[in-house]
């Protein structure tokens, strides 16, 4: 693939990844993803910012094989995915500074082949000149490692903003189109990646806010060209509001999980609660984290395996727990044989949470009708406290 325009002298390039399904050998990416770097040429200096996974330098180096020179290249993040492949560019073209926050140089040094004299450092809101074209650097710490920043256009009100607004999608699409099924990668790589600092994420989103940029150009999928409107995604993401939603993660061993669960879901729907399910032993964990951003509530259902949840129940609580989503209250529902610690071990996963535990619902053996209406009550106490709190 070649270079290709989005304003004048100012090229996207990089590499679809189109057959890419696992990502940090944990997240899968069933629509592939794509690695972005961008070529902005001013009159007097040409930078480069950010390059591809190293499994795919030969790409965008058949790309630069044109370019005559790169005085810059500008690295956002330290992740291998875009920085790997610096090493190489370094080589490629010697008389070329790489560009880091301090952070980010540190971080390059420990990852990376470089020398230290090859990286030097940008300050929060620092300038450079490549002739008519100027770019601004704004640290942007913790989307989603500690030392990210972005880089601002200003001539063409271009904001390069790496990981943040990213979507795992591989699409011959330059620019966002296709904008529903953007909107669901996105929020995938939202829930992901960047939900554990959605508090941090805030401030930055109020501090890129002000710079009324025209295009949002990121490191991973579509460019947008219109981009009001993955902003105040991000927006609503971030926010402390969780919505009228229920989700439940639950694995099954002998079907009185599932019965539970599936009564549990009937009767939050009859008190006009949202409900997502997702039957851990065939689910997508993506599909489950985005569910994660808009939850009031996180009840996970478990069989006993020994003494304690089923090991998909205890991963799936470990997940939440890491991701950090608003949910503010919790609770259980399980079966057991003959005991067990299930209830313990899951809130103390979720602790991280600290969200309020509703009363749990752990039965032995299969469920009776007295077992079932206790299932009832959960769901009214969910509804109660989901309308208490505004929830919507
Ligand atoms: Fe796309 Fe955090 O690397």
């Amino acid at each position: 693939m070649k270079k290709r325009m989005i304003a004048d002298r100012v090229y996207w390039m990089g590499a679809i990844d189109w057959d890419r399904r696992l990502f940090d050998s944990l997240i899968p990416l069933p629509d592939g993803t794509s690695y972005n770097a961008y070529l902005v040429e001013g009159s007097e200096k040409t930078a480069l910012l950010d390059a591809v996974d190293p499994a795919m330098a030969d790409e965008l180096l058949r790309q630069l094989d044109g370019v005559a020179r790169v005085d810059y290249l500008i690295s956002h993040h330290a992740e291998q995915d875009h920085s790997g492949t610096l090493p190489l560019l370094a080589k490629q073209f010697p008389g070329a500074k790489i560009l880091a926050s301090p952070k980010a140089k540190g971080m390059l040094l420990d990852l990376l082949d470089l020398p230290e004299t090859a990286i030097t450092t940008v300050t929060d809101g620092e300038t450079l000149s490549l002739g008519d074209k100027t770019l601004k650097f704004i640290h942007t710490p913790w989307v989603h490692w500690p030392e990210t920043m972005v880089t601002y256009l200003e001539e063409d009100r271009i904001l390069f903003s790496c990981d943040l607004f990213g979507s795992h999608l591989a699409t011959g699409d330059l620019f966002a189109k296709d904008q529903a099924r953007v909107y669901e990668a996105a929020k995938r790589y939202y829930a992901e990646i960047m939900m554990p600092f959605r508090t941090i994420i805030q401030k930055n989103l109020e501090k890129i806010g002000g710079l009324d940029a025209q295009v949002i150009a990121p490191s991973h999928g579509p460019v947008y060209d219109k981009p009001e409107w993955i902003v105040e995604a991000y927006r609503q993401w971030v926010s402390g509001a969780p919505g009228n939603v229920v989700v439940v993660p639950y694995v099954s061993m002998h079907a009185s999980v599932e019965r539970m669960v599936k009564h549990l879901a009937a009767s939050l729907v009859d008190r006009g609660v949202r409900v997502e399910l997702f039957n851990l032993a065939v689910t997508d964990v993506g599909k489950l984290a985005m569910a994660l951003v808009d939850a009031g509530t996180i009840v996970v259902g478990t069989s006993t395996v020994l003494n304690g949840p089923h090991p998909l129940a205890l991963y799936a609580a470990y997940l939440a727990n890491a991701l950090k989503p608003k949910a503010r209250f919790i609770s259980v529902v399980g079966s057991y044989g003959w005991g067990g610690k299930t209830v313990d071990m899951l809130a103390e996963t979720l602790a991280g949470l600290k969200a309020e535990v509703l009363e749990p619902v752990m039965v032995k053996g299969a469920p009776s009708a007295d077992d079932l209406a206790a299932v009832d009550a959960l769901a009214e106490a969910i509804a109660k406290k989901h309308a208490e709190n505004g929830f919507a």
